[in-house]
């Protein structure tokens, strides 16, 4: 796939050339698989994600999912899912819990909103809320509560239990540990691995954080300016990397000797 901004200049605004932020990319994402995609910032990592639920616009390629084409978010020529939406099966969580979460609306708001959206009853909705707040481990009680009234691990804890209120498929994480303590980040990472095993959930996990990735994932894509510059087994790519752009990336993360 390719994705491409407009760029604008000039008194009017007028586009006057396109910038290529994912250039080319292809990728395979398996079932029950954590892919991550990593380099450093701007290379296009979000912009692939966000590409994958219609959030940015297609230039050239194609995506597929589970077989069937989607385009802008949604499934086309499929005689039986026509115009179904890839959110029903691809959620996003993103890096900023705080700002994620709607201060105005308690958890029990937030939390069945996706599902009461659609059409589902507020009893399933809530019964449904209760079963994810025991799955990311928050009590019950968080209930009633509001998102100021938990801390940023707790939070993305949340975040995580919404986006799964419509059982997805896929989960898109876009660096969801990076605004994280140490201490908090293996937790929230130690959640996704339970959740893929438990849900067979597959993970797209964006992250520039060469530890968290080789922590957690079964394959690798590395980005560099728009396009995959390497890409195989977390245990190859990480442990025996062959581009130089890969090196200086591991060479960048800092380790502890004795
Ligand atoms: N809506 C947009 N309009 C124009 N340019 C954009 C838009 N979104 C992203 N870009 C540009 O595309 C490039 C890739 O952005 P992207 O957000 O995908 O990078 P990233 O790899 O996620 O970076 P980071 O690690 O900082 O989050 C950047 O140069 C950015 O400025
Ligand atoms: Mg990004």
């Amino acid at each position: 796939m390719t994705v491409r901004f407009p760029v604008r200049g000039g008194v009017l605004g007028k586009v006057k050339d396109y910038f290529t932020a994912v250039d080319g990319v292809s990728f395979t994402l398996e079932q029950g698989k954590i892919l991550s995609v990593v380099g450093e910032s701007g290379c296009g990592k979000s912009t692939l994600a966000k590409s994958l639920v219609g959030l940015a616009p297609l230039a050239s390629g194609s995506i597929k999912l589970f077989g069937r084409e989607v385009q802008g978010g949604r499934f086309v020529h499929d005689a039986h899912e026509k115009g179904a939406r890839v959110c029903d099966m691809v959620q996003m969580v993103f890096q900023d819990p705080y700002s994620s979460l709607n201060p105005r609306q308690t958890v029990e708001e937030i939390l069945t909103a996706p599902l009461m959206a659609r059409k589902a009853s507020f009893s399933e909705a809530h019964a449904r809320a209760c079963e994810l707040l025991d799955r990311v481990s928050i009590p019950r009680e968080a209930l009633a509560k509001f998102p100021h009234e938990f801390s940023g691990g707790q939070r993305q804890r949340l975040c995580i239990a919404r986006s799964l209120m419509v059982r997805p498929k896929i989960l898109l994480c876009d660096e969801v540990t990076s605004a994280l303590d140490v201490s908090v980040q293996a937790q929230i990472l130690h959640l996704l691995n339970t959740l893929r095993c438990d849900l067979g959930l597959s993970i797209l996990f964006i992250s520039h954080d060469m530890q968290v990735v080789r922590a957690l994932s079964d394959d690798v894509l590395v980005m560099y300016f728009g396009r995959v510059v390497e890409r195989g087994a977390a245990n190859d790519v990480l442990v025996k990397p062959q581009h130089d752009y890969t090196k200086r990336l591991l060479e960048s993360v800092p380790t502890v000797r004795r």
